[in-house]
């Protein structure tokens, strides 16, 4: 089927859609300008996830791992929303029951006005002390987080640990709670659609599946078809900021 004629079915369908449920990734930023993970030249290209995302990266050098995501915050806090940001949020304002689950950290759902995402690996927004838990401010964040790898690494406001970001590194489990809404969303969406990820990533990748699995329609709107693509009901290999304008005109236009 063509990009157009799924694209058609999905509108049709959503049409009588009483629960929505969407995963983003990475993609659903790259018209933001922010880099995804294992596109050409993405953050997967120049750097290993076990030197940079993982605890066991951030006990050997703390500076390392806090300035990259201090640039990582950085660049997120400088970006803005995209077309496709903003389409997800006018669509949740159309759809009785919209679920928006992202794997992204950047914080761009919410300033495109997306309200309740469901933050499944984290955020680069919040920042905590390794050893307490305790929230650290974001001026001091802006006044302390290294630049380089070589500055001295920001220890928390107790001194008892080190700055770390609220996201969810390689060897770590997925917040419990909102791993289990995001699961509990899928199990009762009519229509699932997954938005510029990979689908390499479990669990997040398997929501989609679960979703299918108990019954609902399934599309993925990505240029390159995903890892599951071939699993979908159906597939719209668009950018994000093309397809989902066009989704959005057609149901509140
Ligand atoms: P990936 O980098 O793995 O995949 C990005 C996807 O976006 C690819 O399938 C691209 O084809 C697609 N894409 C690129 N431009 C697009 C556009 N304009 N519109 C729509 N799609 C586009 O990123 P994720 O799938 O998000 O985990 O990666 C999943 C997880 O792996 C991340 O959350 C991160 C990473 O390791 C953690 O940090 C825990």
């Amino acid at each position: 089927m063509s990009a157009a004629a799924s694209l058609d079915e999905l509108v049709a369908r959503l049409r009588t859609a009483k629960h929505v449920f969407i995963l983003t990734g990475a993609g659903v930023s790259a018209e933001s300008n922010l880099p995804t993970f294992r596109d050409p030249g993405g953050l997967w290209d120049h750097h290993r996830p076990e030197d940079l995302a993982s605890p066991d990266a951030f006990a050997k050098h703390p500076a390392r791992v806090q300035s990259w995501y201090a640039h990582r915050r950085r660049a997120a806090l400088d970006a803005q929303p995209n077309a496709a940001h903003h389409a997800i949020a006018q669509l949740a304002q159309h759809m009785p029951d919209l679920t928006l689950v992202t794997q992204n950290v950047d914080g761009l759902h919410q300033r495109a006005g997306s309200t309740q995402v469901l933050e499944i690996h984290g955020s680069l927004h919040r920042w905590h002390c390794s050893n307490t838990g305790e929230p650290i401010d974001d001026s001091a964040l802006d006044a302390q987080l290294p630049a380089n790898p070589d500055d001295p690494p920001m220890r928390s406001p107790s001194g008892t640990g080190y700055a770390r970001p609220a996201v969810v590194w390689f060897g770590e489990g997925l917040p419990t709670d909102v791993l289990a809404e995001a699961e509990a969303k899928a199990r009762t969406a009519d229509i699932a659609l997954s938005v510029g990820t990979s689908a390499l990533v479990y669990p997040a990748a398997a929501l989609p599946l679960i979703a299918q699995h108990a019954g609902a329609f399934t599309a993925e709107i990505n240029p390159q078809p995903s890892a599951i693509a071939h699993q979908l009901d159906a597939s719209i290999t668009q950018p994000a900021g093309i397809a989902l304008p066009q989704l959005s005109r057609a149901l509140t236009g």
